[in-house]
């Protein structure tokens, strides 16, 4: 009998998700030297880690043979007090990417519909397909979600709706005001997520815990992977009702967060100076981005987030070879957006290195229609 026969028909039917490359491969790929390379593919932070982070990582390395603490009571202990809720209402995952992965165990199964807009965060597609869930993918307007479209689509078997805002891959954001009216139209059979993984780029970012207190079924979405440099690390978490948090620690790993994740997420939050300089930065470089897109005769979508859409003619072309020459940054085919590239907002010297890679690269001949 052959193995696949076997497996669940979702996951044999799971559409493959193709991450950034990492510089090494790219290195290895393309016989680059792994130095010169910058990667601008996955919106990291061109920062590093915060630095208060890394010394609290390094520490706790060294009692890297000890289980980590599995209910992560300490960092739930700061975000209650960073954030004004109680600690049992944050639920920690291995990145925020597993807290999607626990929606769909706590609630998804076959013939249920998830809502999510599109093209957005593909992994909320992924998760859904695995569960055998129907993904009811609503187009965007004007590179928004359309949350009165998204709202309309609806229906009893809704279990999920997903909204992104900031939005990836458009860098797009809806207002609070937006946000809170559509979470509290939505019917009570619905959980409304609203993934926030690139808020703290806005100032100020919306606030969604009113939802929260009315007892909304809302789950709110942050990472440390972006704003506190933490990628590597793997931990984001989820603020909701108690009671929704405890639904989704029933279905998590004992110990899915690692303990060096933990202590520098710790640390991370209480680097205000930091995250406000990053935010500082990043906004300095959207600018740069957007000033050299236009003398390129670019067009772009306006982003508040730390990654920016520019349309390049053939995005796949682009990317190839940016990549080439030493750039990674992310084509967009697979989001339905073959003639634009996504690329995540470097140091000013990075920034001004791929405008400056780029332009021959969409010049005359070349160059895609215009606005
Ligand atoms: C919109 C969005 N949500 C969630 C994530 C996952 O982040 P994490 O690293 O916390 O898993 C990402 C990562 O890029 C993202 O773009």
């Amino acid at each position: 009998m052959n193995l696949e026969s076997l497996a669940n028909r979702e996951v044999l039917t799971q559409p493959f998700y193709e991450p950034g490359k990492p510089i090494e491969q790219v290195a290895r790929e393309l016989g680059l030297d792994p130095e010169a390379i910058i990667k601008l593919a996955s919106n990291e932070n061109p920062f590093g880690p915060s630095p208060k982070a890394l010394a609290a990582a390094r520490k706790a390395l060294e009692h890297g043979e000890l289980y980590p603490d599995g209910g992560c009571f300490e960092l739930r202990q700061r975000l209650a007090a960073a954030r004004a809720l109680a600690p049992d209402q944050f639920v920690i995952g291995n990145g925020s990417n597993e807290i999607i992965e626990l929606l769909g165990h706590a609630f998804l199964g076959r013939g249920d519909e998830v809502v999510m807009g599109a093209p957005a965060f593909v992994v909320y597609k992924l998760v859904t397909l695995l569960f055998g869930a129907r993904a009811v993918e609503i187009p965007l307007r004007e590179w928004r979600h359309d949350l009165p479209r998204i709202a309309a689509a609806v229906t009893p078997r809704t279990k999920l709706v997903y909204v992104c805002s900031p939005n990836n891959p458009t860098g797009t954001s809806n207002t609070e005001a937006e946000l809170l009216e559509f979470a509290r139209a939505m019917p009570d059979h619905v959980v409304t997520v609203f993934d926030e993984a690139y808020a703290d780029f806005l100032e100020p970012a919306p606030d969604l815990r009113p939802l929260v207190a009315e007892g909304r079924k809302v789950v709110g979405l942050r990472t440390f992977s972006k704003i506190y440099g933490l990628a590597s690390l793997r931990i984001g978490y989820g603020y909701a009702s108690r009671e929704m948090c405890a639904l989704l620690n029933r279905v998590r790993q004992p110990f899915n967060v690692n303990a060096i994740a933990q202590a520098a997420a710790v640390a991370a939050l209480e680097d205000h100076a930091f995250a406000a300089e990053c935010a500082r930065q990043n906004r300095a470089g959207l600018a740069q981005l957007e000033r050299g897109c236009r003398d390129l005769g670019l067009e772009f979508v306006p982003s508040v987030a730390n990654f920016m859409l520019v349309r390049v003619g053939d995005g796949m072309r682009v990317f190839e070879a940016l990549q080439r020459r030493g750039i990674i940054v992310r084509p967009v085919k697979s989001y339905g957006l073959p003639e634009w590239i996504r690329i995540t907002v470097g140091s000013g010297e990075q920034n001004a290195r791929l405008l400056k890679e780029i332009g021959p690269l969409t010049s005359v001949g070349q160059r895609p229609r215009g606005p």
